[in-house]
C-alpha cells in the first residue's frame, strides 16, 4: 500500500515536470553591492521601490527586458532587469522577485546587482544602460564532466562561435541553439544561449560576447559554462535548459553581409533632344556609367 502511494505521487511529480512545471532558474551566478552608501536612505528607498515596481509592471506585460529610473532627490536610482527570452512570463516574474529581495540585502549601497541563470537585476546611482563589457566580467565553469569529452569540446566551441557571431545581428539580441554531432558512443549535443542588454548597440553586443566567449572557452569538458558581464550573457550546457521551440537556425545570421551602393552617372548630350531626359515622357538615357561600392560589414 505504501509503495503504491509513493508510485502514484512520483507519477504526478513526473507529469508536472513533463508539462513544463515552473522553473525560475534562480541558480546564483554573481551578486555584489557597491562600496558606497546613499546619502539619504529614505529617499533612496522610495526611488528604489518605485523603479522595482515599474520594472515589475513591464514584466507583467510579458516583456523580458526593461529599464526604469527615478532621478528625484539626492539619490537617483537607475535600474535594469532582464530575463532570458526562453523564460515564461511567470518564471521571469518569479526570478525577478527573488532577485529583488536579494538585492535589498545591499541595504544602503548606491548600486547592486544579482545575476541568476534565468534573470538579471541591477541598479546604480548613475546611468549604466550603455555599458557593454566591463571590469569584473567572468566565466563560471562547472557541473560534471561531459561524456565524449573531445567531441563535446569541439561541438561547444563551434556552437558558441556561431552564437557570438549571430546574436548581435538578431533584433532581439537573443539566440538559443543546439548542435548535435555523431560521436563514437552515440550522439553528443551541446545547448547554448547568448543574450545582450537591449540598450546597447550591435558593436557593443559583439565586443561583450567576444569577451564572454574568451571567458568560457576553457570550460569544456565541464558540462556547463556561463559567462556574465554588464552588457551580455553566454551559456552552454550538455543538457537542454530552454524549451526546444526557442531554438533558432543561426545560419542566416552568419553570412558575410555586404551593403552595395550603386552610383550611376548619367550622361547625356545637352543639345541632343532625342537621348536626353524627357520630363514629359519619363527618363531616357543616352549613356550611363555605373560605379559599385561594396562595403563588407563583417
Ligand atoms: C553602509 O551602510 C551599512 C548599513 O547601514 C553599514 O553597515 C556600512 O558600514 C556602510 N558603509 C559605509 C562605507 O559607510
Ligand atoms: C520599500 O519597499 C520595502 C520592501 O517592500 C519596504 O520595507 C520599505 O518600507 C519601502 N520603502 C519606502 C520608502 O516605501
Ligand atoms: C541576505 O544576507 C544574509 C547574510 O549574508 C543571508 O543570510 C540572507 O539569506 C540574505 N538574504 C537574501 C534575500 O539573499
Ligand atoms: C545523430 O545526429 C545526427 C546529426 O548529426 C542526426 O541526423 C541523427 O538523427 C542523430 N541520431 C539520433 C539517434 O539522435
Ligand atoms: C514555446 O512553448 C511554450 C509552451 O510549451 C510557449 O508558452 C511559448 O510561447 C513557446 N515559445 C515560442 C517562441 O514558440
Amino acid at each position: 500500500m505504501e509503495l503504491l502511494r509513493i508510485c502514484i505521487s512520483l507519477t504526478v511529480i513526473w507529469c508536472l515536470l513533463e508539462m513544463g512545471a515552473s522553473n525560475p532558474q534562480t541558480f546564483l551566478l554573481n551578486h555584489g553591492c557597491s562600496m558606497f552608501n546613499v546619502t539619504s536612505f529614505s529617499g533612496f528607498s522610495r526611488n528604489l521601490n518605485a523603479t522595482l515596481t515599474e520594472l515589475r509592471g513591464h514584466l507583467d506585460k510579458g516583456m523580458h527586458f526593461a529599464v526604469a529610473q527615478e532621478a528625484t532627490g539626492f539619490d537617483p536610482v537607475y535600474a535594469m532587469v532582464q530575463c532570458r527570452n526562453y523564460m515564461s512570463r511567470n518564471d521571469c516574474i518569479s526570478c525577478f522577485s527573488t532577485a529583488s529581495s536579494q538585492i535589498r540585502n545591499c541595504s544602503a549601497a548606491n548600486g547592486a546587482r544579482v545575476i541568476f541563470d534565468g534573470c538579471f537585476l541591477r541598479y546604480e546611482s548613475n546611468m549604466f544602460y550603455q555599458e557593454s563589457t566591463q571590469v569584473g566580467n567572468l566565466g563560471i565553469c562547472g557541473g560534471s564532466t561531459a561524456s565524449q569529452q573531445s567531441v563535446f569540446g569541439t561541438t561547444v566551441e563551434r556552437l558558441l562561435g556561431d552564437l557570438v557571431k549571430a546574436t548581435p545581428r538578431i533584433d532581439s539580441f537573443f539566440a538559443a541553439s543546439g548542435e548535435e554531432v555523431g560521436g563514437v558512443n552515440g550522439n553528443v549535443t551541446a545547448y547554448g544561449v547568448a543574450q545582450c542588454m537591449e540598450t546597447i548597440y550591435e558593436k557593443g553586443c559583439m565586443e561583450c560576447l567576444k569577451v564572454a566567449l574568451a571567458n568560457i572557452q576553457r570550460c569544456p569538458p565541464d558540462s556547463d559554462g556561463r559567462a556574465v558581464d554588464s552588457g551580455c550573457f553566454l551559456r552552454y550546457s550538455d543538457s537542454p535548459f530552454f524549451g526546444a521551440n526557442y531554438t533558432i537556425d543561426l545560419k542566416p545570421f552568419l553570412k558575410t553581409r555586404q551593403v552595395e551602393f550603386i552610383l550611376k552617372i548619367e550622361l547625356c548630350g545637352k543639345y541632343n533632344q532625342k537621348g536626353c531626359p524627357d520630363w514629359r515622357t519619363g527618363w531616357r538615357w543616352r549613356s550611363s556609367v555605373a560605379y559599385n561600392f561594396i562595403i563588407v560589414l563583417g
